[in-house]
């Protein structure tokens, strides 16, 4: 008996345990796209070598932080030692100020996870530096 219970369980749970991780790391990049629209492209383009308000975000993926050429970071943002990554992009993006006291991006930060991610996924397809 126990193994005919025993079989759906586990599916249920593998079910269960996919749904989390892919909320949670797969984000969907045309829903990033506008919400870079939204939050972001007042002070960013994703062009390579266009700086706005901030510097460009082409290849940011696996970039160390504050190496646009030419472009005026803050010393907090310089001495960072942040490497861009899923991870340190969100909680950045959540709290910018948090993340980098003393840093100058002027934006309030983008509470929702799943936006995030999204943000991410779009980010992720702009090139590579
Ligand atoms: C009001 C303008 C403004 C908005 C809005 C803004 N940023 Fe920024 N961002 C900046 C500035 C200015 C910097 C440089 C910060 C520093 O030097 O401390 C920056 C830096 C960054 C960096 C680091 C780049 C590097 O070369 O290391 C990332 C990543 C970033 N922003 C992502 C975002 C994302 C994602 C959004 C939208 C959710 C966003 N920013 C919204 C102005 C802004």
């Amino acid at each position: 008996m126990t193994t005919i219970f025993t079989r759906p369980a586990l599916m249920a749970a593998l079910i269960a345990l996919t749904g989390v991780a892919h909320a949670e790391t797969a984000g969907d990049a045309t829903k990033g796209a506008a919400l870079f629209a939204t939050h972001c492209s007042e002070c960013h383009s994703v062009k390579e070598g266009k700086d706005k308000k901030g510097p460009s975000l082409y290849g940011i993926l696996g970039a160390k932080a504050a190496l646009r050429e030419g472009f005026k970071y803050s010393d907090a943002l310089k001495s960072s030692q942040i490497v861009w990554n899923a991870e340190t992009l969100s909680r950045y993006a959540a709290a910018p100020r948090a993340v980098v006291p003393g840093g100058k991006m002027k934006y309030d930060g983008l509470a929702d996870a799943a936006e995030r991610a999204d943000l991410i996924a779009y980010l992720a397809a702009q090139g590579k530096r």
